[in-house]
């Protein structure tokens, strides 16, 4: 299931990046499960608006790499990394090329997920991932608002012991995975904007009445039972594989 980034890239920054979080969220769970190491040599694989390339180009030589023109336009300019546009399903590097590849919240995007796999084993000694436990997935309104958020998800994130197996099959020896906690609160009239700008790519693929229903759904339920507070509460999952 295909999202088509070239619609998204635009708000993309607007609807996700925060600098506070992704530094002492993201950051430090590619850090401390991920094992990125400064100075490390990065490749960030479906990289998008370069969010992270440019944290971690802070202290490392990083090279972003994505499929989407339009996600690659919008990382211009962002820091001091190099860009690439380009498939992951065959990276066009030369084997042991990079200390670690880093990928967060793409392994659901991808059509052959141990393909991917393979290719970074392949460029890579190390990776870094983050993603969604769909199993351990608190439910909230954004499930009630859009009933077919949940089937979607659960069709497009793998499973995490599918994705240590599959990190294994691809030659990755040793893989920590740990799931970590983001709570923080936000404006109600800044998650509506988010879900305008379709801050979750699944947004993307609902049907576009269930998606003016849900929205419309929200716009009504959320100040009524939340005020002007919205409070965020989900689980992430990092997983970090070396060779
Ligand atoms: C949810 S975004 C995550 C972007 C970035 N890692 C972040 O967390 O801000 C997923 C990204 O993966 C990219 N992507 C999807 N399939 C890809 C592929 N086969 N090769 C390279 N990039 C891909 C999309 O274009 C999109 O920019």
């Amino acid at each position: 299931m295909a999202v088509d980034y070239s619609r998204l890239a635009a708000d993309y920054d607007a609807a996700r990046a925060d600098e506070a979080v992704d530094r002492d969220f993201w950051l430090r769970g590619l850090v401390e499960v991920g094992g990125v190491r400064p100075g490390d040599r990065i490749l960030d694989v479906g990289a998008g608006t370069g969010r992270f390339a440019r944290l971690l180009a802070g202290s490392s030589r990083v090279l972003a790499l994505d499929a989407s023109r339009a996600m690659m336009e919008a990382s211009r300019g962002k820091g001091p990394f190099d860009r690439v546009l380009g498939d992951a399903h065959a990276l066009p590097f030369r084997r042991d090329a990079f200390d670690v590849a880093v990928l967060v919240m793409v392994v659901h995007q991808l059509a052959d997920l141990p393909r991917v796999l393979g290719e970074v084993a392949r460029v890579a000694r190390r990776a870094a991932l983050a993603t969604t436990d769909i199993a351990t997935r608190q439910l909230g309104i954004l499930e009630e608002a859009f009933p077919s958020l949940l089937r979607i998800d659960r069709r497009r994130f793998p499973p995490i012991d599918r994705l240590v197996s599959a990190l294994e099959a691809a030659g990755f020896s040793q893989v920590t995975v740990e799931e970590r906690r983001l709570r923080r609160t936000i404006p109600t009239s800044a998650q509506l904007e988010r879900v305008r700008r379709k801050y979750v790519s699944t947004l993307d693929l609902i049907p576009p009445a269930e998606f003016r229903a849900g929205l419309e759904f929200l716009e009504r339920e959320l100040p009524r039972r939340c005020g002007e507070a919205y409070e965020i509460d989900g689980g992430f999952t990092f997983v970090g594989a070396s060779r």
